[in-house]
């Protein structure tokens, strides 16, 4: 079914702050392409996020469309959803602004993302980074989403989402949707592979750490051998064990299986054996992602058509959202200004 016709919307975006990894993929974009069939999905590569950080042109300028290649090679349709980047889409910026009267500095600079990018970019603590969750706040809430599916790290930002439309709610009647969250049961928050206390990322400086979508057989090899480990020799989750625990769902998403199951499958194995097997679920996994990635991102004219298609369609649903909020708060209609 085409997109624009489904009862309920869905939206999620990634910022190409870096390329994507497999955390991305299996916190959020496999679960798109089981809810596209369901929902009216809108998916924005969310660049104006990016911009919270200094990106060099450029490479910003390929990433957006890498992404939006890598969204289509992961299995989104651009018959069924809509793929489009989040700057060709004016609405986005022009709702943060209004939300963001109705978002408080305490409650933004209580974010954790917000905290701990402060932390690791002092030189750069910018007025944007604070106002991030405001975004993504209208990314959604421009659309009339239902469902918002992400990983964890983004439930605070989403929870915020809704806290701030149900504030504009309760001062202008029910005008905007407050959108639910999707957090999937196992993937939600994968862990870095050389630091299994913090969270797998595609900005980490140890590249070792994170499992790139487009990293080749050897490197995906490579980092998972070197993967550090639990003290012991089983593997198995347990207290004190999260790089076993990490690996292990990460064995269980790439091979569509549950945590038990992977559990009893090597639970006479060793950590070498376990290490080669959960290499070889990712090289499976991605190997046909990439090269259907390399024939869409070739096909440069058709991704141009399909990201223009896509923000056509965004634009008119946005539109309709955004000129209902600007009417609540009572900004006069374009047309009467005649
Ligand atoms: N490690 C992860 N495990 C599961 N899901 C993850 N996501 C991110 N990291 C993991 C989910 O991917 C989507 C896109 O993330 P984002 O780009 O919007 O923001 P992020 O989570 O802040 O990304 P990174 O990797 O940490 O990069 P930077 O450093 O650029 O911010 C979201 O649904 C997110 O939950």
């Amino acid at each position: 079914m085409m997109a624009g016709k489904k009862k309920y919307a869905m939206v999620s975006g990634i910022q190409p702050s870096g390329e994507l990894m497999i955390g991305n993929y299996f916190g959020a974009i496999r679960n798109w392409v089981v809810l596209q069939d369901g929902y009216d999905c809108f998916l924005p590569v969310v660049d104006l996020h990016a911009l919270t950080a200094r990106q060099d042109p450029k490479t910003l300028r390929r990433r957006t469309l890498d992404y939006a290649a890598l969204y289509i090679a992961c299995g989104i349709d651009p018959r069924r959803a809509t793929i489009f980047i989040q700057s060709h889409v004016p609405a986005h910026a022009e709702l943060t602004w209004i939300l963001s009267c109705f978002s408080h500095m305490g409650e933004l600079s209580r974010m954790t993302q917000f905290k701990d990018k402060a932390r690791r970019h002092v030189k750069n603590v910018n007025a944007g980074l604070l106002a991030y969750p405001v975004l993504m706040a209208a990314d959604v809430i421009v659309y009339g989403a239902d469902l918002v599916p992400v990983g964890e790290d983004q439930r605070q930002h989403l929870e915020l989402a809704r806290a701030v439309a149900r504030r504009f709610n309760g001062i202008y009647g029910d005008v905007l949707k407050v959108p639910e969250i999707y957090i999937p049961s196992l993937g939600a928050r994968i862990m870095s592979l050389q630091k299994p206390g913090g969270k797998m990322s595609k900005t980490d400086e140890d590249r070792d750490g994170s499992i790139f979508l487009l990293d080749d057989k050897e490197t995906i090899k490579r980092k998972v051998m070197k993967a550090v480990t639990d003290s012991g020799r089983v593997v198995a989750r347990g207290a004190n064990r999260p790089a076993m625990a990490n690996l292990l769902t990460i064995c269980a998403c790439a091979t569509g299986t549950t945590l038990e199951e992977v559990e009893s499958r090597f639970s006479n194995a060793g950590y070498g054996a376990f290490k080669r097997d959960v290499a070889d679920a990712l090289i499976a996994l991605l190997e046909p992602i990439q090269k259907r990635f390399h024939d869409v991102r070739g096909a440069e004219e058709k991704l141009a058509a399909t990201l223009s298609q896509g923000a056509y369609t965004a634009n008119r649903r946005a539109g309709e959202v955004l000129r209902a909020v600007q009417d609540a708060v009572g900004l006069v209609p374009k047309s009467s200004r005649k």
